[in-house]
């Protein structure tokens, strides 16, 4: 047998990326996010967790698996969370930074005496605060089959096998071979086998294509689309927004009371997902959560957008409210 270690020379080209630098080198890097935080409950054997009626399902994962009790509690309009209960010692709360631009209440969070974690899977771009356990999800902001960072005060001795993405990077190749529409199915299919997996380490392909990106013009353009969005839309956006903190945010939260937005900026091919579907079974109709899941629009402002394209969507818009 041939050592993996000896470099092989020859034979034909792999795909070719760009050599740069990933933005967390130092950071622990996994498969998923919500295996971050399965690492994280249990290095800490934390028994109970408090998390947002407002987030992704995907989270009870871990916490159903460890068999921990956990306990949903309410955000305020400014999506702040209202903690009106006690978190014991061997407890904790999780605190999501809505959109990228929620970094200012985990300023103030930190000052509090009780366990934070922070999810950053909406916030690439805010850096780990010293001593607070954070995670991310890397496909939430790049073209990437899964990945996940994490910042762990405490460190686990577990020796965790590397996952192998190649096989659920289909809707990757196929948007730019056809069309995003026609990578939606497999783009579904890849999304549905993260569910249910081990921690394991990123895979060799995922840390290949985080070294393949110019992260600083990904953040200066999502910031300028971030910009041109509000600039336009605050007005009539009932989420009001501290726009000085401004940090390659995830999207433009825009959140107004129309009929059909959604519908009608799909039918311009303007695609935008619910955050998150799961909160109308969480919630009563009269909750904020589930007025939030209900009427708030993401407007998209990544890296593959233009001034052109976000006029594009303010016209669609402006038409509408
Ligand atoms: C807010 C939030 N946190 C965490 C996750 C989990 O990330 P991953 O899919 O990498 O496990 C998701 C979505 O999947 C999410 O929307």
């Amino acid at each position: 047998m041939y050592s993996k270690r000896l470099k092989a020379i020859g034979g034909y080209f792999d795909l070719q990326l760009p050599s740069l630098e990933e933005f967390y080198p130092s950071l622990i890097k996994l498969n998923t996010g919500r295996n971050a935080l399965e690492y994280i409950l249990k290095v800490n054997g934390y028994t109970c967790i408090y998390i947002p009626y407002f987030t992704c399902e995907v989270l009870l994962e871990p916490i159903k698996k460890l068999g921990i009790e956990y306990y949903f509690y309410t955000l305020d309009k400014n999506l702040d969370p209202i903690i009106d209960f006690k978190i014991e010692s061997k407890e904790c709360l999780l605190y999501t930074n809505y959109f990228g631009i929620k970094q200012a209440t985990i300023n103030k969070l930190t000052d509090l005496d009780f366990n934070l974690i922070v999810d950053n899977s909406q916030a690439f771009f805010s850096s780990p605060l010293p001593g607070i356990d954070t995670f991310y999800s890397c496909r939430k902001f790049f073209g990437l089959p899964d990945g996940a960072y994490l910042q762990s005060k405490l460190k686990s001795s577990a020796k965790f096998e590397r996952d192998v993405s190649f096989d659920r990077m289909s809707h990757l190749l196929i948007s730019i071979d056809q069309t995003i529409e026609k990578g939606y199915e497999s783009f579904k299919i890849n999304n549905e086998v993260l569910s249910n997996n081990p921690i394991r380490r990123m895979s060799l392909l995922t840390e290949r294509l985080l070294k393949s990106i110019d992260y600083e013009e990904c953040r200066v353009i999502r910031n300028r689309n971030f910009r041109i969005l509000h600039e336009e839309l605050s007005e009539k956006n009932q989420l009001s927004i501290d726009t000085s903190g401004i940090n390659g945010p995830l999207c433009y939260p825009f959140l107004a009371v129309k009929e059909n937005i959604k519908r009608k900026l799909i039918s311009k091919r303007v695609f935008v997902p619910v955050f998150w579907p799961n909160v109308f079974n969480w919630t009563t109709s009269k909750m904020f959560e589930n007025y939030l899941a209900q009427n708030l629009v993401p407007l998209p402002i990544d890296h593959r957008y233009d001034e052109e394209d976000m006029e594009r969507m303010i016209n669609y818009l402006k038409q509408m409210i």
